[in-house]
């Protein structure tokens, strides 16, 4: 496969404006200078927001006994990769609004858009573990301590860490054998498609294999996802009393809360039409599932989420207590 698209690139080399491959200049939001300072601003607090927000999950999930259960170690591995996914991408966007300067080495592109990728797949695996996880705990109440035990849990958070990076190593290996005969990108940061805009020569082979890769790499999470939810919605009407589907459904909402907006997001940006005119637009709903996802999931689980909302309270009464000490 790598050798074919290799091959198909090179026939096609338009050399004229080939450029010297050693930096991308990432076009961003546009020159409007003015607008620099406040959206510096914004995406600064945004950042510190959602940092602070999912490493207050991670600290709680790891200190909190009550906590130690599949549910939330799941929790705070979504977390985890909360803040890699906005930490892989915001520091460079906030120093380039800092500095003006554009520009990124292919190397550190490269890093960013292999992260991008493997954080997404990664995301999409445990969303998917995690949904099971309430399958199990709602349709499967006798045998859910059985079955989710902490080895099967540790499996399926190491499966999906694992599968997310391998899936978007080879992706990376075939882009960074590629001639690129541009090196403007016209988004914000190193996004596939963006990338591939600047390759020169034929690119749609290279597009039908992205579109087979993440079909066979996502497809079966998802479907996963769906039918887990499907079930437990079915379980959930079928309860006899209001106050067992309440509490039933209370354990799982945030969760769906969280699946729904993150494939309402890539499902909007896939089914935009890849054209340059909608570049704007695309950007805008990058935005959403790069920035404002990894942000809104604490604020999901600690506002909706009784139990964590008690960890907290225990949290905070220690510390509390310890200043008074
Ligand atoms: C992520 O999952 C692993 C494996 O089960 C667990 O040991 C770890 O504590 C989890 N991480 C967090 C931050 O909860």
């Amino acid at each position: 496969m790598t050798t074919l698209m290799k091959g198909q690139l090179f026939e096609t080399t338009e050399l004229i404006n080939q450029t010297s491959n050693t930096e991308f200049i990432l076009l961003g939001f546009g020159n409007h200078q003015i607008f620099h300072v406040p959206l510096y601003l914004l995406f600064f607090f945004i950042y510190m927001g959602t940092m602070a927000g999912n490493l207050l999950i991670i600290l709680l999930v790891a200190l909190d006994q009550h906590l130690h259960t599949p549910m939330y170690v799941f929790l705070g591995n979504l977390s985890c990769l909360e803040t890699c996914c906005s930490s892989n991408i915001l520091p460079q966007m906030l120093s380039s609004f800092l500095t003006g300067s554009k520009v990124i080495s292919l190397r550190a592109c490269f890093v960013q858009h292999y992260l991008f990728g493997s954080l997404g797949a990664v995301e999409c695996y445990l969303l998917s573990a995690m949904s099971y996880d309430r399958y199990l705990a709602i349709c499967r109440p006798l045998h859910y301590v059985a079955m989710m035990n902490g080895r099967m849990c540790f499996r399926l958070i190491a499966s999906s860490w694992i599968t997310g990076f391998l899936a978007s190593a080879v992706t990376q290996i075939i882009m960074s054998q590629s001639v690129f005969c541009n090196n403007k990108i016209d988004h914000f940061f190193c996004d596939t498609f963006p990338i591939i805009e600047s390759f020169c020569g034929d690119t749609h082979a290279f597009k039908l294999y992205l579109y087979v890769l993440c079909s066979i790499f996502t497809f079966p999470p998802s479907i996963l996802t769906l039918t887990s939810y499907i079930f437990i919605i079915v379980a959930i009407m079928r309860m006899p009393s209001t106050v067992g589907k309440q509490k039933a459904f209370s354990t799982c909402s945030s969760h769906l809360l969280v699946v729904t907006i993150f494939y309402g997001t890539l499902i909007n940006i896939y089914v935009v039409p890849n054209t340059n005119k909608l570049n704007e637009l695309r950007k805008v709903l990058s935005l959403f599932y790069t920035i404002f996802t990894p942000m809104f999931n604490p604020i999901i689980y600690t506002l909706r989420n009784k139990e964590v909302k008690d960890a907290l309270r225990r949290l905070c009464h220690f510390l509390f207590r310890f200043r008074e000490i």
